[in-house]
């Protein structure tokens, strides 16, 4: 679909999209180079990178890939000082990498709880932090990517829960921290979407039409609202935004556990 902004809003960019092989990060990576952005693609699947990079170079753009685990901060470091050396620059941060599944508290591994915060919030600041040095040549734009569970309390993902809550609170930080150097934070915290991992695995079968049902504008978002939103905290349009959470959900996190507990309710 196309994007409502004017084309080329982003010419001369060069961005790094954490979790760019797959669902909303290969849609954000893709929106952002069909704003002219050159891309870098993290994620731990090579074969995943290389399929998007090969759609974005077969749309006219450019893109590189890095098959490395976000929770690996040495390897993350390199990766982004390649990433900048080879584009002469680095100007935005999309972090998607993220995990996340259906366990109730009470049977959850101290290990699971720690992968999920691991990937999600640690595997954030370990990006953010390697970037800190190219984004800070002219000023640039973050662009976490949370959950409304990060403020809605939700059964059985209380460790995406607290990793995405954790993000916002991140995003907010470093929002302060960086404004000085012209970097802006932001987040962007979709509701479900369809065609994703995220919902397969949080409304798998019969409840994914449920869940449907009760989001208030009567259906899951798309991947391309994702990214408009994302492309739009990265533009111009947003210069003086930093800090914020933009909810991308239909209304669903108005309705706070509610749909989460009519799912479980059977
Ligand atoms: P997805 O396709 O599974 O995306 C997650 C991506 O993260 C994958 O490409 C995965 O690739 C990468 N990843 C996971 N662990 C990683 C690690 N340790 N290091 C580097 N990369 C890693 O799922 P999605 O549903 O599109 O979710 C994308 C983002 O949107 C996530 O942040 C999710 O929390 C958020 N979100 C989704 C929804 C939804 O409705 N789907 C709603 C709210 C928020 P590899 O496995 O190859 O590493
Ligand atoms: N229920 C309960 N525990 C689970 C689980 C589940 N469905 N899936 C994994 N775990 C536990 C494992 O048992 C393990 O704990 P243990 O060592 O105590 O047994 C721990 O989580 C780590 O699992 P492992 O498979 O070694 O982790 P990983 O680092 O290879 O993978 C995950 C990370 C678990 C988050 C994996 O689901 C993943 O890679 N997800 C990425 C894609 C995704 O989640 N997309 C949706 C985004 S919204």
């Amino acid at each position: 679909m196309a994007s409502v902004f004017v084309p080329d809003l982003l010419r001369g960019q060069a961005a790094l999209v954490t979790g760019g092989g797959s669902g909303i990060g290969a849609g954000i990576a893709r929106a952002l180079a069909a704003q002219g952005a050159q891309v870098a693609l993290l994620g731990r699947r090579a074969e995943k990178l290389q399929e998007v990079a090969a759609a974005i170079v077969a749309a006219g753009g450019q893109a590189r890939c890095y098959a490395v685990d976000v929770r690996h901060d040495d390897r993350v470091a390199e990766a982004v000082q390649d990433a900048a050396s080879a584009f002469g620059r680095l100007d935005i941060v999309v972090n998607a990498a993220a995990g996340n599944f259906l366990a109730p508290a009470a049977s959850l591994s101290a290990n699971g709880f720690r992968a999920v915060v691991d990937i999600d919030l640690c595997g954030t600041f370990n990006v953010c932090r390697a970037a800190l040095p190219h984004l800070r040549v002219r000023g640039g734009s973050i662009v976490n990517i949370t959950a409304i569970q990060a403020s809605v309390p939700t059964p059985l993902q209380c460790h995406a829960g607290a990793a995405k809550a954790g993000m916002a609170k991140l995003t907010r930080d470093l929002a302060l921290e960086w404004a000085s150097a012209r970097i802006r934070v932001n987040a962007v915290a979709p509701g479900p979407i369809e065609h994703t991992e995220g919902m397969a695995r949080l409304a798998p079968g019969e409840w994914a039409e449920r869940m449907r049902a009760r989001v208030p504008l009567g259906r899951y978002g798309s991947i391309h609202e994702v990214c408009e939103a994302v492309v739009f905290l990265c533009s111009p349009a947003a210069a003086f935004i930093t800090g914020a959470t933009l909810l991308v959900d239909g209304g669903t996190a108005l309705l706070g556990a509610g749909p989460w507990l009519d799912l479980m309710a059977g």
